[in-house]
Order: C-alpha cells, then structure tokens, then sequence
C-alpha cells in the first residue's frame, strides 16, 4: 500500500512517532531516509521532516532533496526540520549553547493553515539547541513562546509548514491537531488506515509468500512473535505451522506455562539446564550475553537440523516489526540479539534464499497489539511490556568480589556496577544510593556531579543500616534466579494497573545485603517512547509501600532500591 505520507528521517528516535501519530490519524505513513530523492516521492499527499540532534552547520548533518520544496507538494518542517527548512531557504539559523529542553507556552499570532481552530496559549514541548532567528522570504511566523520568537512558521503559498516544538509527543496537547490540520486540510489525505482492519491483507501475503510450503517458528512469548504466529495459524492450516518456544530458564514465573495454555500446538524445547551450566561461574555482562547468545544458536540449530526444516518445503516466520526493518529504528540491543538469532548458519540460509515471511514488518508495536486484539489473543498476552532476549539474565546481577558501601556527602557507593550509556559509549560504574527520595531532578543533578557513577537510587528499605550490608560473590545461580523470579511476579501482581501506564518496568536483583539475606531488590519504572531514552517514574507512595511489604517477605532479600536514572546516562537494563 503506497503512503500517503512519507516521514524523513533527519535523526533516530522522533521520525518513527511522527508516523505512529500519523498512522493513529488513519492516514497510512511511511519512514524514508531525509535525502529521499524528491522524484521518488511523487504521489505522496505531504512530506513531513523530522526532528534530530543535529545542527544544520554539523558537517554532514541530515539534509534533503531541495527540490522537494519547490515540487508543490505539502511539506511540514519539525524542529530540526523547521531549521533545516529556513537554513535552504535563505532564512537564518542561530546556533544556540544550552539551548530549551522541556515545557513552553505558544502564543499564537496567526492561527491559519497548520495552525487553524487552535486557540492560543497552548502548551508546547521544546528540545533543541539551535534555532531559526529569521524565517526564509515568503515565510509568516505563526507562533512564538517565551524564549523562541519563532516557534511556527507558514509559507501557504509553497505549501510549506515548519515548528519548532514537537506536534508529535503526548506533551504537545494540540500536537494532534496540528498534525491533523496538516494531513487533512493542507495535504487533502483521505482515512485509509486501520491496522486491524489489514488483517485480511496480511493472511492473503502469508498465503502467497507460503504457496505450497509449510512455516516454522520460533516463539519467545512477545507480543510481536506471538501476533506473527497467530496470524499464520490463521492464514494456513494449523498443522502447516510449526512453532517451537525455547524455554531458556530465564523467563519470569508463569511464563512458559502461559505460552503453553495459549498455544497448545507449540513445541516446548527445555533448554535451561543447558543455559544454567553454560553460565555458571559468569559474572561479566557482555560475557552473559555472549554465551546466552551461543546457547541460542546452538539450541536453534539443532532444531532446524533435527525437524528437516531446512529442506524447500518450510519456510521460516519471524515476528519483525516495522521500526526493526529501518536502519535508524528501533533499539540497538534489539538489533544485537536478533545478529545473535540471524547468526544461526540454517536460518541465515533461509534468509538468503528469500524463505521467509514476516507478516508485521510494516507495522508499529501499539498496531501489532491492535491486530493481536482483534484476532482475540488475551490481554495478558497483548498488553505485556517489552522483555529483553536474555531474560532475567540481564536483570539479576552477579560479582566475583566481596566488597563494603562507602559513605560520600550525598549517600553512599555501592559496589555492585551496572552498564549505562553516556554520549554514544557505555559505561560500567557503581551506583549512588540516597538515603531517602531527593526532590524532583535532583537526582539527575546528581548522577552528573558525582565522580565515577552512571546511576541513582533511593533507598526503600533494609534489613539492616545501610552500612552493614555488603556486596559478596553471586552468579546466576537457580537459587537467585528464583528469588528474582518471585520478586519480579510480585511486583507485576501489585503494579498491574500502575504497568499500563508506563512503558516498562524491570525488576533487577543486586547482590548487595546481609549473610542471611544477601540479595537486593532495585525497582526501575520508566516512560519512554522507544526504549532509546527513558525518564525514571515516580509511582504512587501506597503502591511502593505494598510492594516493598511483599518483597521484605520474599527469602533471601534483605533491600529494596528505586531507580531514579533516566537513560541517559542509566541503561534501562542493569545487565
Ligand atoms: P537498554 O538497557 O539498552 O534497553 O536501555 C533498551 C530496551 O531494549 C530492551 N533490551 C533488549 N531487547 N533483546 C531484546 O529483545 C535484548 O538483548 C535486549 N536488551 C535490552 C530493554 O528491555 C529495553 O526495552
């Protein structure tokens, strides 16, 4: 189905939320790289330009075709892209130091076009450092805040369009309708999308890419792998599918007996045995990673080899998603094990060879869950939160040495590291426990002041004073993973309702406690959009005090801990 709309992508994150927004419109989008040659985007309605961390004097900073401006389709112009706009155009763009980051209000001084029904003042969500100081000739501003006299601009005679707040985050309350009054009055789109209203479409793709073949599976039990395999079952016979879940011993509590219930056609392989040895004595995240990565080839292999779906009458079905089939989407660790997986010699072979349908590769997440709920699978299926490949893995840490707290004017170190990310380079750093909850961003105050650390926790409760607890030697033993296994379960009993409003909750064990009770447990709620960059969440003070009751109760633990790092310069894993 050719878009509508097509987003180009000056930089990451923001363009694949522009489509969702767009697409939640009912208007079918696309993501293209920004330097799309505009003859290649004749036939769409309107170009949207993303936002992105560059600026426009950065040598080799994101551009696109300038003809595009000139061909008289509708363009509008987000943030990086209202600046880039301006920049071609003979306008002028003021490199900035600090920069705005965060709320404004747009006071609106000509509400037509982009613009139009919408009453100012309205708050908008600024993040950029460079702005535009003069728009580009032709060009009328629109709106402007306290700090950016700029904020909107409109050429309506080139159809050209430009903010520099962001229309597409749930900060913006009017984002929605400037987005709307872009692809509706100014672009004349008509509704043309309804993910769930696809599903037709997609059985008949899955049809045709099968022809007379049979498809195989592999299963982990996410939303996106459990939808593509529904959808298949759908499309086919049920007995030309073939699913195979490999139950890793990694997976939360109940895991493996719920992918069970919902598909009972599945094949189980019992691998944790096999993962548990393999990992014994391993105290290294990259080295946990690694070997769980080798493990799953080995497991795979075996698999395809034993069940002859190597041979020209399968093809293989994976549960790829849209923003992974875009080089700039996604999560980079989400690309890391799927290199993992796609090493796997049978499947890469299938992959060369063209055996392979991928039903939801043009899909985003929250339109995956739309098509699951339509086919009927159930809400805790559906709604769950993402969950890394390596499981528990990542979120029970281990160390091979012993080691005390040590008291600074803020708190205290802990010795446990964990991984974290600042610029484009990952960290490996102690933690900074806080006695008690700071007040608002001051912990992200002192995340950066503090030598030598990547993270901030407040303390929730111990089981004795902080400084008598200790850091021991722990690996990834069945008795740790246990243990992680019922915090983890408890706190998704209690947070069930708290977990449908944020995008991801891990619940990680640090060795870090007393003899009796050597274990911690570290709650770290996020927001996010994309798992890129997350902001810590404060949840309710009741529902903390719930749950750390239930955890003081669970064996072996003797602390609980709130994450209070955004990523940056925290990863949302602890690994
Ligand atoms: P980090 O820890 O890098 O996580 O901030 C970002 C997002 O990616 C998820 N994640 C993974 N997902 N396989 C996955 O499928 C992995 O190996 C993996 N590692 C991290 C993480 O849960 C978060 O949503």
């Amino acid at each position: 189905m050719p878009p509508q709309i097509t987003v180009l992508d000056a930089g990451g994150q923001y363009c694949h939320l522009i489509a969702r927004r767009v697409r939640n419109l009912g208007v079918y989008a696309e993501v293209a790289p920004s330097e799309t040659p505009a003859s290649s985007l004749a036939g769409r309605k309107g170009v949207i330009i993303s936002g992105g961390p560059s600026s426009v004097y950065d040598p080799g900073s994101p551009t696109i075709d300038p003809a595009l401006l000139e061909a008289g389709i509708p363009v509008l112009g987000i943030c990086y892209g209202q600046q880039l706009i301006a920049h071609l155009l003979g306008g002028n763009v003021q490199k900035g130091e600090h920069g705005e980051y965060g709320f404004a209000q747009l006071e609106i001084s000509a509400n037509d076009g982009i613009l139009g029904g919408i009453v100012g003042p309205q708050q908008v969500w600024m993040s950029h450092r460079d702005t535009v100081i003069e728009p580009p000739a032709g060009f009328h501003v629109l709106g402007s805040t306290e700090t950016c006299s700029i904020a909107a601009i409109a050429s309506p005679a080139r159809r050209v369009f430009a903010v520099q707040f962001h229309p597409e985050v749930a900060h913006t309350p009017c984002g929605s309708a400037i987005l709307s009054n872009f692809i509706f009055d100014i672009c004349g789109c008509k509704r043309d999308w309804d993910p769930a209203g696809q599903i037709r479409a997609v059985e008949e793709h899955i049809r045709q890419t099968a022809g007379d073949r049979n498809i195989f599976f592999f299963v982990s039990g996410g939303v996106d792998s459990t939808v593509a395999y529904t959808l298949c079952l759908k499309a086919l016979e049920p007995e030309r599918v073939h699913g195979t879940y490999v139950d890793t011993g990694l997976m939360r509590e109940g895991e493996t007996e719920l992918v069970r219930r919902n598909f009972p056609a599945l094949n189980i392989e019992h691998a944790a045995s096999e993962f548990l040895s393999a990992l014994a004595g391993v105290t290294d995240p990259e080295e946990k990673r690694h070997i769980i990565g080798e493990q799953f080839v080995e497991v795979q292999q075996r698999i395809l080899e034993s069940e002859h779906y190597l041979d020209g009458h399968w093809i293989l079905g994976q549960g790829t998603i849209y923003p992974d089939t875009i080089e700039s989407g996604g999560s980079a660790k989400a690309d890391l094990i799927k290199t993992h997986h796609n090493r796997v010699a049978g499947i890469q072979k299938l992959i060369e060879q063209g055996r392979i349908v991928e039903p939801l590769a043009s899909f985003y997440k929250d339109e995956v869950r739309a098509i699951g709920r339509e086919l009927g699978l159930g809400k805790e299926l559906i709604e769950r939160h993402p969950f890394p490949g390596p499981g528990l893995a990542i979120r029970c840490l281990c160390s091979s040495e012993s080691a005390a707290p040590e008291r600074i004017t803020e708190g205290w170190i802990l010795p446990v590291r964990s991984v974290g990310v600042q610029g484009d380079s990952r960290t490996y750093r102690p933690v900074l426990a806080l006695e008690a909850f700071p007040a608002e961003d001051e912990a992200a105050r002192l995340t950066n002041r503090t030598a030598g650390v990547n993270r901030v926790v407040a303390t929730v409760w111990t089981a004795a004073p902080l400084q008598d607890l200790r850091v021991a030697p722990a690996g990834l033993t069945e008795v740790r993973l246990a243990r992680l296994r019922r915090a983890d379960a408890i706190v998704r009993s209690l947070a069930h309702d708290f977990d449908q409003t944020i995008w991801q909750f891990p619940v990680v064990l640090i060795p870090f406690g007393i003899v009796e009770r050597p274990d911690s447990v570290v709650l770290r709620p996020i927001d996010s959009v994309d798992g890129m960059t997350a902001r810590s969440v404060r949840m309710p003070e009741d529902l903390l005090s719930r749950i750390t009751g239930a955890l003081r109760n669970v064996e072996g633990v003797g602390g609980v801990f709130y994450d209070l790092t955004n990523k940056p310069p925290g990863t949302i894993e602890w690994e």
